[in-house]
């Protein structure tokens, strides 16, 4: 199928970010929010990627006029009649993105592709409010989406293979890096590093280290930013949203550090409002240590020891659990991570990695984890498996890769 045209609707950094890669690709798009005002900041956004690039010498100030010409802006679902695709990039609520849906459906070419760029909401159940589910689709992009190759294409139950082939040819076309994931709470990307982030604000509740001293940690290890600076590029509010909808999933092992929900409550929502874990706009300089404080005389914990490991394996183990329910085989697991969290290319991804550490020596170190920070750590069951067959890793040339 042929796109001559898209739509996104909601006009955040993401909404943004996806318009200005689709126009990029030199495809028109209108991008949809609820009022002038929104649409506006949205079209702002994209132009100010663009500027970006005129000022670094990679585009001329008329070819950024004529990327712009692609980009139109609307209030009105009229808009999208002519759109053979459309991406929606509205906040995380199910009956909200259902209604866009229903809405969409209204209004579009019977042939049109409806996409979603939630961030860990269920594609099938999106997908249920409408009659033509089989057009419905997970086309997950990641932030900034001018920059990360990533895109996550997944079907929900209900979509045809033919939208599948569709969506991941877009993705091409818009030259990002498409992988197929079976659906499940927070995809593949998301379920991988939230545990890694939810270990991070763990490490700092319970006094570990200074934030600081573990974003530089993890910058060393070869990460492109650390956890905290990157819990406050995704923004506080949105990371809460997908931790309620994993641990709704998956139980205890994706329990919420109480900083993450406490950070929320006292709106400090990351870049976005200025005020995260770090400070952005100096008329908001607020003190972390109650907040710490409070959630240690609650909790009790306090004390418990910091490495890069700790947050690294719980990406590994999660990489495990995910391998073992077919979501994605190992080598798209390591890509996906590769080119949507900037995971460390050196290190070939968390599989390839736990493959040069020793699969057994990753057992061991969860088991201590497990014992001595909690429950969270225990193995995914396919660890004890492939250490029982002497599926090691490198060192006995078989373990998730062959070597
Ligand atoms: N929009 C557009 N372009 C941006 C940008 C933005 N918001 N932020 C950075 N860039 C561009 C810069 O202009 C620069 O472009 P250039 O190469 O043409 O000069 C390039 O990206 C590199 O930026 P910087 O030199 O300023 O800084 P870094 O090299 O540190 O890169 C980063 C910034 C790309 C954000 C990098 O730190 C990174 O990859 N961080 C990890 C981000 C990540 O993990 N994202 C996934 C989060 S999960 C998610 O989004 C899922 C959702 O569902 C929650």
């Amino acid at each position: 199928m042929f796109i001559y045209k898209a739509g996104v609707v909601g006009a955040g950094a993401m909404g943004a970010g996806i318009a200005q890669v689709i126009s990029f690709s030199g495809l028109p798009v209108v991008i949809k929010d609820t009022d002038d005002e929104r649409v506006k900041k949205g079209i702002d956004l994209v132009r100010k990627v663009y500027q970006g690039r005129v000022d670094k010498g990679k585009m001329t100030a008329s070819e950024l006029e004529q990327k712009m010409s692609l980009v139109s802006g609307t209030t009105s679902y009229d808009d999208f009649k002519d759109c053979d695709l459309v991406i929606e990039a509205v906040f995380e609520n199910m009956k909200v993105k259902q209604q866009v849906f229903q809405d969409l459906e209204k209004v579009l070419p019977e042939t049109a592709i409806m996409a979603t760029n939630t961030s860990a909401l269920s594609i099938s159940q999106i997908a249920s409010a409408v009659k033509r589910s089989d057009k419905v689709i997970g086309i997950h992009f990641f932030n900034p989406a001018p920059v990360m190759k990533l895109v996550e294409v997944i079907p929900g139950l209900q979509t045809s293979s033919e939208t599948v082939d569709d969506a991941v040819a877009f993705a091409e076309s818009l030259r990002k890096m498409p992988v197929r994931v079976k659906e499940c709470a927070g995809f593949l990307v998301n379920r991988l590093l939230l545990p890694y982030l939810n270990e991070a604000a763990y490490a700092l509740q319970e006094g570990a280290a200074p934030m600081e001293e573990m974003d530089k940690a993890l910058r060393a290890f070869g990460m492109p930013m650390g956890p905290f600076a990157l819990l406050d590029m995704l923004g506080l509010d949105v990371c809460a949203d997908v931790s309620m909808i994993l641990y709704d999933s998956f139980g205890p092992r994706m329990k919420a550090a109480e900083i993450l929900g406490a950070m929320h409550k006292a709106n400090r929502l990351g870049t976005k409002n200025g005020i995260g874990f770090y400070v952005y706009d100096e008329t908001k300089k607020a003190d972390l240590k109650p907040i710490l404080d409070e959630i240690q005389a609650k909790t009790g914990v306090k004390g418990t020891p910091f490495s890069p490991e700790r947050l690294v394996f719980q990406m590994i183990n999660e990489a495990a659990f995910c391998l073992e329910e077919n979501v994605a085989s190992p080598s798209d697991i390591d890509l996906a991570m590769l080119a949507g969290t900037g995971f460390p290319q050196d290190k070939g991804g968390p599989l390839h990695l736990a493959d040069g550490i020793g699969v057994d020596v990753v057992l061991a170190k969860l088991q201590e984890f497990s014992k001595t920070l909690g429950p969270r750590f225990w193995p995914a069951p396919i660890l004890k498996r492939m250490v029982a067959a002497n599926y090691l890793g490198q060192k006995t040339k078989k373990g998730f890769f062959n070597y």
